[in-house]
């Protein structure tokens, strides 16, 4: 079968051509800090499918949040964390997340991470942002993801235990009996080398997805363009269950112009005063929330959204220009400097702003060490599901995860890596009856299609006629997607695709699925909150292949 391991014949060790202790498929912030944190004795792989450093966490601005001041608690750290995430967040996950955020920020300064410093110099500066009742975001001026991937990333280069691999795709995960046992656990991937052009077999004892969101899913997003779910997609397919894909955040300001492509506009901007205004210069965030520009995300993108819709504008406007210049430099020079590179003065005039896909708050379920439903398969960072988020993530809790998760499932790799035994085989991959594909519009042409109804009718404001609509086309889409796999040779675009069209799934799926309104997910038909708040788990159909099922 083309492109299928139903009939895949066994490929000997000699064959094998990478074998590692642990291969992380994802060179982000979770990628990055489970390769720093594992033993240097274990050999590790890290994979990227662009170049390392091209990921959400490089964009990453704002910054991290964690209790560092004197004044703050890890009880109100967590109270507004449950409180942003609309009554859907597991509180032993905040609990334990916000417990160990100091710690974390301690590792990354060790790593060399140069977070801001308060203007006395003798503490690092901590900002705001929205749904945060205290100052605890610790920063790098506007550029926080750029200044902890150039640290972490100098630390893996010079470590001897770990080999990076860019331009490399992961397909899909291989799965195997363990010997002597129907227990099936990860052993590693099929991956498309895309300088090469062919298709590698990673073996590994532990496989860790590190591989970010999905927001790609959607026609205007903040992301980069790999944020197109791959992790979710194949841990899927290798039978793990995913939850809560319905909640997809869109963050309220990202800059508006004709030529700017994916550029956001931080909350922190919003945290250190900027206002949001209507076209005619007024206020209209108190009419929304008690918070105003600092309500959280949803709040603030849904009112956005609304206004927008009832004067028909293109966009609304953050200003900050009542700041002065030097403090807007010092503290915003990235988005200063971006936007007078399109001819926008933030010292002088307001920044044109529109909502975009931002953030997925759903995943693959995981435990507090990272560990799915599959053996020896982890998941860490936007890929993974652990409870914290709930219906509408925090701002900058999400780096904070990615540190906290990678490490703790690097303890767990690190107290399991002796027992398990080394993958001596694996299937090989099928290209025997692929061709060359000469029909490359097909997938550029079913790209644009998914993004642009998964925008119409499955964005900020929903209903269950749209969802049914969308429900219909990704069918018409994923029928034709797997004709195309089956018969052609992969390549990077169809690879996403694929797996774009699978989340995209998932992400119908589990909105019609919630027939309330709760955060992120807002429907028009059903706009009360249900009386009990439930994740919406979606079970593949390998699932009871597992042996094992964690609790997030
Ligand atoms: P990423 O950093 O997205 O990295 C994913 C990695 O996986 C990449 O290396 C990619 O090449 C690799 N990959 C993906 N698929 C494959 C595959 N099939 N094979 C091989 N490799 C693959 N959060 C905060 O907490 N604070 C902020 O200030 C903040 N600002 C943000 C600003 C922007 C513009 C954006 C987009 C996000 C922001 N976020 C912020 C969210 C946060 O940056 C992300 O959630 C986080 O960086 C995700 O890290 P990650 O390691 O999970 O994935
Ligand atoms: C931002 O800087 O506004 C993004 C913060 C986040 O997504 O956590």
């Amino acid at each position: 079968m083309p492109n299928s391991l139903a009939s895949a014949t066994t490929t000997s060790t000699a064959n094998l051509k990478q074998q590692f202790d642990v291969l992380i498929i994802g060179s982000g912030a979770a990628g990055l800090t489970l390769a720093l944190s594992l033993p240097t004795t274990t050999r590790v792989a890290v994979l990227s499918k662009s170049e390392i450093s091209e990921g959400s966490t490089w964009y990453a601005q704002g910054g991290i949040a964690a209790v560092l001041d004197s004044t703050d608690s890890v009880e109100s750290h967590v109270a507004d964390t449950l409180a942003a995430g609309g009554g859907l967040c597991h509180k032993d996950t905040v609990e334990f997340t916000v417990a160990n955020s100091k710690a974390a920020i301690d590792w990354l300064i060790a790593r060399g991470v140069a977070f801001t410093r308060n203007s006395g110099g003798d503490d690092y500066h901590l900002t705001r942002e929205g749904g945060h009742s205290q100052r605890r975001i610790i920063h790098s001026a506007d550029a926080t993801g750029k200044a902890l991937h150039t640290a972490l990333n100098e630390q893996v280069k010079a470590a001897e235990n770990i080999e990076l691999y860019d331009h490399y795709i992961a397909i899909d995960l291989i799965r195997q009996a363990e010997a002597g046992s129907r227990k099936l656990r990860c052993t590693g991937a099929y991956v498309y080398n895309r300088k090469s052009d062919a298709v590698e077999t990673f073996a590994a004892k532990a496989v860790a997805l590190a591989t970010g969101g999905a927001s790609k899913v959607y026609l205007y997003t903040s992301n980069p363009d790999g944020a197109s779910g791959d992790g979710i997609a194949m841990a899927w397919r290798a039978g793990c269950r995913v939850a809560n894909m319905e909640f997809n955040q869109f963050h309220p300001t990202c800059l508006y112009h004709p030529k700017a492509k994916s550029f956001l506009v931080t909350e922190a901007l919003r945290g250190e005063g900027a206002k949001l205004l209507l076209p005619d210069g007024s206020r209209f965030m108190d009419k929304f929330h008690e918070l105003g520009e600092l309500a959280p995300r949803d709040v603030v993108a849904r009112a956005i959204d609304h206004e927008m819709k009832r004067l028909g504008s293109d966009c609304v406007y953050l200003d900050i220009s009542h700041k002065s210049e030097e403090f807007i430099t010092s503290h915003f020079p990235t988005i200063k400097q971006n936007c007078l590179n399109y001819g926008i003065d933030i010292t002088r005039e307001p920044i044109p702003v529109v909502p975009a896909a931002h953030y997925t708050c759903g995943g693959v379920i995981v435990d507090k060490h990272g560990q799915t439903d599959l053996n020896n398969l982890y998941a860490i960072g936007e890929t993974s599901f652990t409870g914290l988020h709930g219906a509408n993530r925090m701002a900058s809790n999400s780096l904070l995860e990615c540190i906290v998760y990678a490490q703790s499932a690097a303890a767990k790799i690190t107290a399991t890596l002796a027992d398990i035994s080394t993958p001596t085989d694996a299937p090989q991959w099928d290209e025997s009856q692929v061709t060359n594909s000469d029909e490359d519009v097909v997938i550029s042409h079913n790209w644009d299609e998914l993004r642009r109804f998964m925008w119409d009718y499955v964005g900020i404001v929903r209903t269950q006629k749209r969802l049914e609509r969308a429900s219909h086309r990704i069918k018409l889409l994923q029928k034709e997607i797997h004709e195309y796999y089956s018969n052609y040779m992969v390549g990077n675009d169809l690879i996403e695709l694929r797996n774009l069209a699978t989340v995209a799934e998932l992400i119908i799926r589990s909105a019609i699925d919630r027939k309330e309104s709760r955060g992120l997910h807002y429907s028009l038909d059903f706009p009360e909150l249900a009386p009990i708040a439930r994740d919406t788990i979606m079970v593949p159909s390998n699932f009871a292949d597992q042996d094992i099922i964690v609790q997030a």
